[in-house]
């Protein structure tokens, strides 16, 4: 409590600070800043709540004359070195992006350029780098104590025999050699027929709040008993037709009873669902940007940090974030400029008006080696999916050529090390 209120009390200060600094410099400046507390004041309290950092973030070759703007930076590493961010939280910067190839006619805001060097030299762009994401764990499953069900799950996802006709794996739309997905616009299963929706990847999915694009199955366990049943993915009639024919095959009598030696009846069909699941929880691909979080900024090149920075700036981390980048909330595709989809995503799950058109935010991990794009696969390259989310979630008609290739730059430092 008694820190709450020192918080508050150092904050308000620093607001003076900033206030006089204000005064001091030039009237665009000081546009810019009033600009700014109209539509961030009082965001920092609440959980999840808004960030600014961004705004002052400017390009180099941008910051001539430099305004002093002392206090303020007081408070940005106050506010950025003791978490005042959040994950998930929202951040704008969008307008602020002073890039030479998107908004030539910059609008003044000279200051503050100290700053540059606080957040920039010597590392310490990582704060807020860090406030947005997080380096994949090395496990999320003890894989010496479950290797047998790790072993009986892979070789389960592996089977084609799960399926009708013994010719659809999981592995045929999630290929493991090929970065958990089949490149397919939707994907061809029993008889070649094709559900509505895009394969998304196996790869990393274990960390989701969720699985599927609308959510609907709570984790890789549950979501595993999917698509055995699904009349277009593998046709099996019932689970029953299920355990009895993979309980005929002599290998998963042993591999069932030595994955679940505890069990006097180790083959029902929530055994299938828990041994794939702990296989998928293994499927996780540390990328270069992962050692650049780990502390490694030579991991990322200068395309690739400048496409960062404008991932962040311009607002993709406000739904791109966490240890997936991605993967953690539900959004809305078309916040902001309608996007034209006869899906209407987690409404079909919940029910509620306010959830059409919205779905699980995608993972950006592997992105580049995913296509095709979006819930049903319609967007053919990522320099497309890009531009449409800039417009569509973010307002941004126009994204220039230099901003996209600098996006995609970063976004290939999301691929996986080994399996490159
Ligand atoms: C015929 C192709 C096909 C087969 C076979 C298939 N899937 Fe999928 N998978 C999909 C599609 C399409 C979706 C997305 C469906 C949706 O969101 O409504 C999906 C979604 C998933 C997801 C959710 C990932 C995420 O990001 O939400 C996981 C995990 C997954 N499948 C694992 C499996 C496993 C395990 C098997 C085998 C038991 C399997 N799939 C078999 C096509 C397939
Ligand atoms: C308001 C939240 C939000 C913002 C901001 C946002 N996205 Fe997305 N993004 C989503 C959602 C939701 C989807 C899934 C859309 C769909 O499939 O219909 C998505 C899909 C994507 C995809 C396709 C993923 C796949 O596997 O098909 C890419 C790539 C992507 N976003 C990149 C970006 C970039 C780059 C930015 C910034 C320019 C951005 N996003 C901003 C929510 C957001």
């Amino acid at each position: 409590m008694i820190l709450i209120l020192l918080l508050t009390l150092i904050l308000s200060a620093q607001a003076y600070a900033q206030d006089d600094n204000k005064n001091q410099s030039g009237s665009e400046h000081q546009e810019s800043h009033e600009q700014e507390s109209g539509k961030h004041g009082g965001g920092h309290g609440h959980k999840g709540g808004m960030m600014h950092g961004g705004e002052h973030d400017h390009e180099e070759g941008e910051n001539g004359d430099g305004h002093g703007h002392g206090g303020g930076h007081g408070h940005e590493g106050d506010k950025h070195g003791d978490g005042h961010g959040h994950k998930g939280g929202m951040m704008h910067g969008g307008e602020h992006d002073h890039e030479d190839d998107e908004n030539g006619d910059s609008h003044g805001h000279g200051g503050g350029h100290g700053h540059e060097g606080g957040m920039h030299g010597g590392g310490h762009g990582m704060d807020n780098v860090k406030q947005y994401f997080e380096p994949l764990p090395a496990s999320i499953i003890d894989e010496e104590k479950n290797a047998a069900l790790i072993k009986l799950g892979k070789m389960l996802y592996m089977d084609p025999r799960l399926s009708v006709n013994d010719k659809i794996s999981c592995n045929s739309c999630h290929g493991l050699n090929n970065y958990g997905v089949d490149n397919e616009p939707t994907s061809p299963g029993h008889e070649g027929k094709r559900g509505g929706r895009n394969s998304p990847t196996t790869m990393n999915a274990a960390l989701h709040i969720a699985q599927f694009w609308d959510g609907r199955a709570s984790d890789v366990e549950a979501q595993a008993l999917g698509p055995i049943l699904n009349p277009v993915e593998m046709g099996m009639p019932t689970k029953g037709a299920v355990v009895q024919k993979i309980q005929a095959i002599d290998e998963y009598q042993v591999l069932f009873a030595e994955a679940f030696s505890e069990s006097k009846h180790p083959f029902n069909y929530n055994n299938i669902g828990k041994a794939i699941g702990a296989f998928e929880r293994t499927l996780l691909t540390p990328s270069r940007f992962d050692d650049f979080l780990n502390g490694d900024e030579d991991a990322l090149n200068k395309s690739e940090k400048k496409g960062l920075k404008k991932f962040m700036r311009m607002g993709c981390a406000n739904c791109h974030n966490g240890v997936a980048i991605g993967g953690n909330s539900y959004k809305k595709i078309g916040l902001v400029e309608p996007y034209e989809t006869e899906d209407m995503g987690r409404y079909e799950v919940t029910g509620l008006e306010s959830d059409k058109k919205v779905f699980k935010v995608p993972s950006l991990r592997n992105i580049t080696k995913t296509a095709p794009y979006f819930h049903d696969g319609s967007v053919e390259t990522l320099d497309e999916a890009i531009q449409l989310m800039a417009k569509h979630q973010l307002g941004r008609d126009h994204v220039g050529h230099g901003m996209v290739r600098d996006i995609k730059a970063f976004l290939g430092s999301l691929t996986g090390k080994d399996t490159q």
